[in-house]
């Protein structure tokens, strides 16, 4: 049974835990862009919840979420972008939990999905087809059929075969599949790393852009495809607009030429996700200025919109909580060895991405340290030589700026249990994610294989 979540978004009274410490007042925002989490005398707090009061109840490793931070995201964007007719639709990839999902849908937003499986979450949280854009590179028959069947509101194709077989799986369902071509708007990108641009020429996402035009032409041809959208998303963690900017021009561009060169009248503009958070002393982006910027290009054009925030929505939400289990030297190096590893966090060691990380309470000292998990990897680690609280084993640490791209990449490599997931309502707190047993490790496997014969 789906959970249900109240007109503020708060998971049902039933699974919420009030913290048996009182709340007190938080002196000090410690993370820049987020004052989900802050500081008092009973040390990090995530809204009016001690992190050391989820910690005993749930053990470490465990991702601990602020609903109200969510709201907060939600609200500035959807303000931001009040004067354009747009949509939000959450990018299901950052942070798919189910109660997460709800949350979201309880605010309005609709989603972003890019399989099969986020497709089945997404209508488990309650949302319909209307409320859902399908894009990915490399969709299969069966979640085409999947998302046709659910009426999606758009697939977004990226690829003249991928029109070809969606086309026929149409047919053989008896539908026309309403159809954003995804563009590649071939544009410069600056994100932290090569692997978080998209929307560079010569990249696998997208329809190269000089070949738009004749997958449009062509799509005119396919009975049962019905040409309405155009698709882009420039790249991800992105705090500057140009990329938009040229890539938004660029598609208008192009619908003009469609639209002359073709029967199709495109109502929809899909302009991707991207927007940056903040993961150390970065300005906060200014999405208000976003909205003008999307405003001033779009206006007029009877265009609708559709954004795809994931990260942005996310991920200032969350921290990683994580106890001290050993402290060593090695070669003149100090290491803080934690119960977190890059099975529950990859990005440091995926992406050499920078996470904070402050002590829970802290010593009054500092050190400069590695901080590694427990994996048998040299590349395991949470930071690099970072400055850092002089933490010593049985402490707490929060790595910051972790609610999106966190949980959702972990994997149970050594055979570790993926931590649980905590939301925090104001002075409550709920369990929406169980810590993985072992049982649940071996689940799928047949220990005595099942032999056929061919
Ligand atoms: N739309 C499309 C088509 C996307 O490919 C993505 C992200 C988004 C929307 C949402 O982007 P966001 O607003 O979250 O930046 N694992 C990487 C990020 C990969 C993003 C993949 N695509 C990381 O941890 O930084």
């Amino acid at each position: 049974m789906r959970k249900r979540i109240n007109h503020r978004g708060a998971v049902g009274k039933s699974v919420l835990k009030t913290p048996k410490v009182a709340p007190k007042r938080a002196t000090e925002t410690t993370t820049v862009g987020d004052e989900a989490f802050s500081r008092n005398d009973e040390g990090l707090m995530c809204e009016r919840v001690p992190l050391s009061v989820i910690a005993r109840e749930t053990g470490t490793p465990a991702y601990v979420y602020s609903a109200g931070a969510i709201r907060d995201q939600y609200a500035h964007l959807r303000d931001a972008m009040k004067s354009v007719d747009a949509r939000l639709h959450y990018s299901v990839k950052a942070n798919s939990s189910m109660a997460i999902l709800s949350l979201l849908r309880e605010l309005g937003a609709g989603l972003d999905i890019v399989s099969g499986g986020e497709l089945y979450r997404a209508l488990k949280a309650g949302y319909t087809g209307r409320d859902i854009v399908f894009s990915g590179v490399g969709k299969t028959e069966r979640e085409m059929e999947d998302a046709l069947r659910a009426q999606v509101l758009l697939v977004n194709v990226e690829s003249e075969q991928e029109l070809h077989v969606l086309d026929a799986v149409a047919k053989r369902l008896g539908v026309k599949a309403p159809v954003a071509l995804r563009v590649n708007p071939e544009v410069l990108v600056d994100t932290p790393h090569p692997y978080t641009r998209t929307g560079e020429k010569g990249m696998k996402f997208g329809i190269p852009f000089d070949e738009a035009l004749s997958v449009a032409k062509a799509s005119a041809t396919l009975p049962n495809i019905d040409l309405i959208g155009l698709d882009m998303h420039v790249g991800s963690q992105i705090s500057q607009f140009a990329p938009y900017e040229v890539g938004l021009q660029r598609l208008l561009h192009l619908r003009r030429e469609i639209e002359r060169e073709t029967k199709a009248r495109l109502e929809w503009l899909d302009i991707g996700g991207g927007l940056a958070v903040t993961y150390d002393a970065e300005r906060s982006v200014d999405v208000r200025h976003f909205g003008e910027v999307v405003k001033a290009l779009v206006s007029g054009s009877g265009l609708k919109i559709i954004l795809e925030p994931g990260r942005y929505l996310v991920g200032n939400a969350g921290v990683l909580l994580t106890r001290v289990l050993y402290r060593k030297r090695s070669g003149g190096k100090e290491f803080i060895i934690t119960d977190a590893g890059m099975t529950d966090l990859l990005r440091p060691s995926h992406y050499n991405a920078f996470h904070r990380i402050d002590a829970v309470k802290p010593t009054g000292r500092t050190t400069v340290a590695d901080v590694v998990g427990p994996i048998c990897e040299t590349g395991d680690f949470l930071a690099l030589d970072r400055q850092i609280d002089d933490a010593q084993p049985g402490d707490l640490l929060a790595v910051q700026s972790t609610g999106a791209y966190g949980f959702v990449m972990s994997s149970n490599y050594n055979s570790r249990p993926r931590a649980p997931e905590v939301l925090v309502d104001a002075d409550r707190f709920a369990v929406i994610t169980r810590r993985e047993s072992y049982d649940d490790l071996v689940r799928n496997e047949i220990e005595t294989p099942e032999w056929r014969s061919r």
